[in-house]
């Protein structure tokens, strides 16, 4: 079996693996129970990793909230802005290809009488296809604008926002910005006082950490924000997120960006380099495919992310037709659902083309002589279920 299905999630590294087996272990005391060593060693370990993670992403310490995941720090970003007592904004902006994560928060908050706008991103036929319309961005944010929620990177198609051009917009107005950089950390530098982000959501089982850690960034220092809790309970991370905090989860998340922070530099190059191997063998064999979302050399695309529209068959049925490859039709985080993917839509794509669509995600544990395997088993799947249709 030959993973290439790095945007849905990624295996665990064994280096992390083992930096975090002692806090599962040994220090296993509560790093809330301050009264004994016990506990206070658990803390340690969870300071210890905040601390890190602070350092790699420009902020302080107190700037990071443990959480479960992405979706629980974008949940606590966007609700936790727009529900605070004070907030007084009433109007909120986010981007047509979000992952449902925030898409679906916002719905929400729209039907609580939130005034929402969704920017469009550009089409198919621009070089950067998939990425946020800035001019209609500068024309969406206003004076009553709360927040703005814009993703650091594609879940999909791998488009990578201008993010510092995005906080400008965003603040002239005197609204936060909120990035989903989920996709982001950990595969390009991410730096949220640099770029000047508010708020920063991050998960680890995206850059081969564990399943189940995540961080929300809460403020870089430079203005202030102010969250109303989602989780409430034991008061714990200064009320922001209640609960334990899982030690284990936190070491992990820390050594898992520190791996991709120190090995990116090599890493990229080699990512890149398998990637146009994978798209030139499968174009070798397949006639006619084509790109989805910015063209592959630019540099608004992760470099692990192939997703193109076949010219024939639906990305179903060449998935099930190749047991031996993972990979994915739209988004591995939507696909309980049969609709084409929003995101394919939104960059211009009809329905059929989106259905003929699939991504591939190249990641830290592909070989070479894996992709030349995948692409064997691919163009033959391929041509197979063409004929048969
Ligand atoms: C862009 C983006 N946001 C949010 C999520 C959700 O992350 P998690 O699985 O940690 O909740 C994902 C992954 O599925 C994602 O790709």
């Amino acid at each position: 079996m030959i993973y290439l299905d790095n945007h849905a999630s990624t295996r665990c590294d064994p280096r992390v693996i083992e930096a975090m087996m002692p806090w599962l272990s040994e220090h296993y005391g509560n790093p809330h129970s301050g009264s004994h060593a016990f506990g206070r060693q658990a803390a340690e370990g969870v300071d210890a990793a905040a601390h890190d993670l602070s350092k790699m992403l420009g902020v302080e310490p107190e700037s990071i909230v443990f959480t479960s995941g992405a979706t629980e720090s974008n949940n606590l970003a966007i609700r936790g802005v727009c529900l605070h007592p004070r907030q007084k904004r009433r109007h909120i902006v986010t981007v047509t290809t979000e992952h449902p994560a925030v898409l679906d928060v916002f719905s929400e908050l729209e039907n609580d009488g939130f005034r929402v706008t969704h920017v469009p991103v550009l089409r198919n036929g621009d070089p950067n296809a998939g990425v946020v319309d800035l001019n209609q961005l500068a024309e969406a944010v206003d004076d009553d604008t709360a927040l703005v929620s814009i993703m650091w990177a594609n879940n999909e198609i791998g488009a990578i926002a201008p993010i510092s051009e995005i906080a400008d917009i965003c603040h002239e107005r005197g609204a936060l910005l909120h990035s989903d950089a989920t996709q982001a950390v950990g595969r390009i530098p991410v730096d949220a006082k640099a770029a000047d982000v508010d708020l920063l959501s991050a998960t680890a089982h995206k850059f081969y950490g564990p399943k189940g850690s995540g961080i929300l960034v809460v403020g870089n220092s430079n203005r202030r924000v102010r969250l109303k809790p989602q989780v409430t309970g034991g008061g714990q991370q200064n009320g922001l997120r209640s609960g334990t905090v899982n030690p284990a989860g936190a070491v992990g998340i820390a050594a898992a960006l520190q791996l991709c922070v120190v090995e990116m530099e090599q890493a990229h190059p080699k990512t890149l380099r398998l990637r146009k191997q994978l798209f030139d063998s499968l174009a070798a064999g397949i006639e006619g495919l084509q790109i989805n979302g910015p063209e592959l050399e630019s540099e608004h695309r992760l470099a692990g992310n192939l997703n193109m529209i076949l010219p024939s068959i639906e990305g179903a049925a060449w998935i099930s037709a190749t047991p031996e490859v993972a990979f994915s039709s739209g988004s591995a985080c939507s696909s309980v659902e049969s609709k084409p993917s929003h995101v394919l839509t939104a960059i211009g794509n009809d329905e059929s083309q989106a259905r003929r669509s699939v991504r591939f995600g190249v990641g830290r544990f592909n070989t070479t002589d894996e992709i030349e395997q995948a692409s064997t088993l691919l163009t033959r799947s391929y041509r197979e279920v063409a004929q048969l249709g």
